[in-house]
């Protein structure tokens, strides 16, 4: 996939950019620091169902603004006809006639909803992923958006959080590898729109660290951390060419991330000379008052400004003090311009200036395309994941078995929108019984919700109990709610919402086996709905295919392919349980072990450390034998890469793909370091009995690690490494790296 870049200078652009800037009067350079969200969220009004698409209303006086040049950018728009307007009066009435930037938050996708990131993520394939971006970046450009704010990229490591949803999990090698494969989908050349698209990496930095998973809650890290674990993903973005980033809401160790002069100037601007756009979250600036770094709005803004941040979203501060702050010669008018020069570089990049309306005739046309929805579909069947299947109960063969399908979510075409989805409808969305149909048709069994998800005191079991008895099999659809994940939707409790898990046990009184189908935003910590299901799919909330993708694997017409890329918690109280952690100076020496089994050691009282699934796991309609692992190069310099194979072999009856994964581990070092950290992995497609050498090689500048001096490097010492099919699997071998 072709695609721009927008983290390097142009000369030509540079040089457009002075011209400009020598013309505009301070109040015309503070305007381009302004972004506004034009539309308000109407009530929902007496008719609403859950579902409905929000109703927004543009601000009466938004053109005005726009034509007073106290605005540089908009966003979360709802149609092209709404920019253009928008536009025509910034470009047309204003003395420069700079053209507006038009923001929009496109998650996972815009008309065609994909799986939550999350999932996508699950699909361990990020050139499908980059796809859906690429999808995405069509559709919303369609509607005038130029620059989306995503990817999330920020590593998270607890499924309290609601956000857990929308990044990638709690890999930094993986979560850099989605990060950039977004990017390149966002940024894709030759979008039918005729528009370009920039992608905004978000939040900087180290908001997935809330403590406790409360949403916007302190974060405090060691600096080690947050250049080994946090930073990373950002760099991978950036590298891929993303030229803006959205300053968090989360404090570091008591500065707030967007008043925060260690991580918008020294990393971003000294360290990696990126020269992009930082634009503020929803209100930071504002909120750097109760955070109690200020006093009020006009010293909000002097700090905002002065760490680092460009654009102000939506605080209002930068055009209401800005001015009278470079007056008392509290701010420098000079680092307004660098700010301004940011902006105005990015919109000359994006071709605004040269194309700044949107061909409103295109708009519907470009929604919602077969294309569009066959990778919806591609994406959903990619993304769920397999994590039981006793005595091969899936697949299961259409109209073999009588099938009772059973559970809350089963009819539920809203939910698998999942979060963040405010462009998407449910009237193109599929229910698991939708999907379900599709192959039994006349023969679909009448679906049984058996409790209430909205009214979590409502519990019905006895419909179900009599639906299950009289079938073979039971299809189990629970889980999640869309709401219960998202911004400010974290959950202490990560069981099954309301009474689920008692319509479960009900169900599971019968005998019958039962296939889970799990719709969720977030790990869940489900120990007990595991040991009752036979098999158990997790569904994610999967975008608009979901239904038909559910089925599909169901009925075996594609064999799941997913893998978790955050670990599933055994118990609320592991959290934060990941695979990279650290040995501790008094390690268990085996899996399962607890303190009454081995004293004195890192180890729970009622629980084992390893999470009930662990990251990287997945099952599919095969199997798979591991054998003859090599290290090609078991000594290496720095420069070096290191290779290695293994034999890798379908030992079932079916085809299918194994995501074979690499993990190292530096034995030594100058500053701890986790037990395993992941370093490559590949998707292998292998027929029945076929068996293929997999080969990998990393640079051996890939093993750097940040020390105490937070200078990144490789450690000459001895490293294990391991390949298999997850974090807590794989043939083990070692080599060493010498200086
Ligand atoms: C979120 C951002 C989002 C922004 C604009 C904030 O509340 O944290 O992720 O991009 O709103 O809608």
């Amino acid at each position: 996939m072709e695609s721009f870049a927008y983290n390097t200078l142009n000369p030509g652009i540079e040089t457009r950019v002075s011209d400009l800037l020598a013309r505009m009067t301070l109040a015309e350079k503070i305007g381009q620091l302004n972004q506004i969200s034009p539309m308000s969220y109407l009530p929902p009004g007496p008719d609403w169902v859950r579902g409905d698409p929000p109703r927004l209303e543009p601000f009466p006086d938004v053109e005005a603004l726009c034509a007073s040049g106290a605005v540089g950018s908009i966003y979360n728009t709802d149609s092209a006809a709404f920019v253009n307007r928008c536009q025509r009066a910034a470009v047309t009435r204003t003395r420069l006639g700079i053209p507006l930037i038009v923001g929009g938050d496109v998650i996972h996708g815009f008309r065609t909803v994909f799986p939550i990131p999350l999932a996508l993520a699950s699909t361990w394939n990020p050139e499908l992923v980059a796809q859906t971006a690429r999808v995405a970046a069509e559709e919303a450009s369609a509607t005038g958006i130029d620059w989306i704010f995503a990817p999330m990229v920020d590593i998270a490591r607890d499924p309290r959080w609601g956000r857990i949803a929308e990044g990638s999990g709690e890999d930094v090698y993986l979560g850099g590898v989605m990060a950039a494969a977004q990017v390149r989908g966002f940024q894709a050349r030759g979008l039918a729109s005729g528009k370009r698209v920039a992608a905004c990496p978000k939040h900087f930095v180290a908001y997935g660290g809330a403590e406790s998973g409360r949403d916007y809650n302190a974060v405090d890290i060691s600096e080690v951390a947050l250049r080994q674990v946090y930073l990373p993903p950002f760099k991978a973005a950036f590298d891929a060419g993303a030229g803006s980033t959205m300053s968090a809401f989360n404090d570091i160790g008591g500065v707030p991330a967007s008043g925060n002069p260690l991580t918008l100037k020294k990393i971003l601007r000294e360290e990696w000379a990126w020269p992009g756009l930082v634009v503020s979250d929803y209100e930071s600036v504002r909120e750097l008052i109760p955070h109690g770094v200020a006093e009020d709005l006009k010293d909000a803004t002097r700090l905002g400004l002065l760490s680092g941040v460009d654009m102000d979203m939506v605080s209002r501060g930068y055009i209401t003090h800005l001015a009278d702050l470079v007056a008392e010669g509290s701010v420098p008018e000079a680092v307004i311009d660098e700010a301004v020069r940011r902006v105005l570089r990015l919109k000359y990049a994006l071709g605004l200036f040269e194309n700044p309306y949107v061909d409103e005739a295109r708009e519907s046309e470009l929604m919602l395309t077969p294309a569009n929805q066959a990778v919806a579909l591609e994406a959903a069947r990619g993304s769920m994941v397999l994590l039981k299947n006793e005595g091969d109960l899936l697949p299961l063969v259409p109209g073999a078995q009588r099938l009772a399908v059973i559970g809350p979510l089963a009819e539920s075409r809203f939910d698998p929108l999942g979060c963040w989805a405010f462009f998407g409808r449910t009237q193109d969305s599929q229910s698991v019984v939708d999907g379900l149909r599709a192959y039994l048709g006349e023969a679909s069994p009448a679906p049984v919700a058996g409790c209430d998800l909205i009214d979590t005191t409502v519990l019905d079991t006895e419909a179900a109990v009599a639906a299950a008895q009289a079938a073979d099999v039971v299809v189990l659809v629970v889980g999640e709610i869309q709401e219960l994940s998202g911004e400010a939707h974290s959950r202490a409790y990560l069981g099954l919402p309301g009474r689920q898990q008692e319509l479960v046990d009900a169900v599971a009184a019968t005998g019958k086996p039962l296939v889970v189908v799990l719709l969720t935003g977030r790990p869940l910590v489900i120990p007990r709905l595991a040991q009752q299901a036979s098999a158990l799919l997790v569904a994610w909330h999967a975008g608009i295919r979901a239904g038909q993708a559910v089925a599909d694997l169901l009925f075996g017409a594609v064999a799941p392919t997913g893998r978790l890329t955050a670990s599933w918690p055994r118990a609320e109280g592991q959290i934060p349980v990941y695979y990279a952690q650290k040995n501790t100076g008094r390690p268990i020496s085996g899996d399962g072990t607890t303190q009454f089994v081995e004293h004195f050691r890192s180890a729970y009282l009622d629980v084992p450390n390893a999470p009930l699934y662990p990251f990287g796991f997945g099952l599919t309609y095969t199997s798979f034998a591991y054998s003859d692992l090599v290290v090609e190069t078991p000594e290496l310099a720095t420069a070096d890469t290191l290779r290695v194979h293994v034999t890798l072999a379908n030992t079932g009856d079916r085809a299918g793909v194994e995501v074979v994964q690499l993990y190292v581990r530096d034995l030594v070092g100058s500053v701890t370091r986790p037990v395993r950290e992941l370093k490559a992995f590949e998707r292998v497609e292998l027929a029945p009995g076929e068996a293929r050498v997999v080969s990998f090689a990393v640079p051996v500048a890939d093993l750097a690690f940040v020390g105490v001096d937070h200078a990144w490097r490789v450690e000459p010492g001895a490293f294990k490494v391991w390949v298999g099919a997850h974090a807590a699997t794989g043939l083990e071998s070692g080599f060493k790296v010498v200086a």
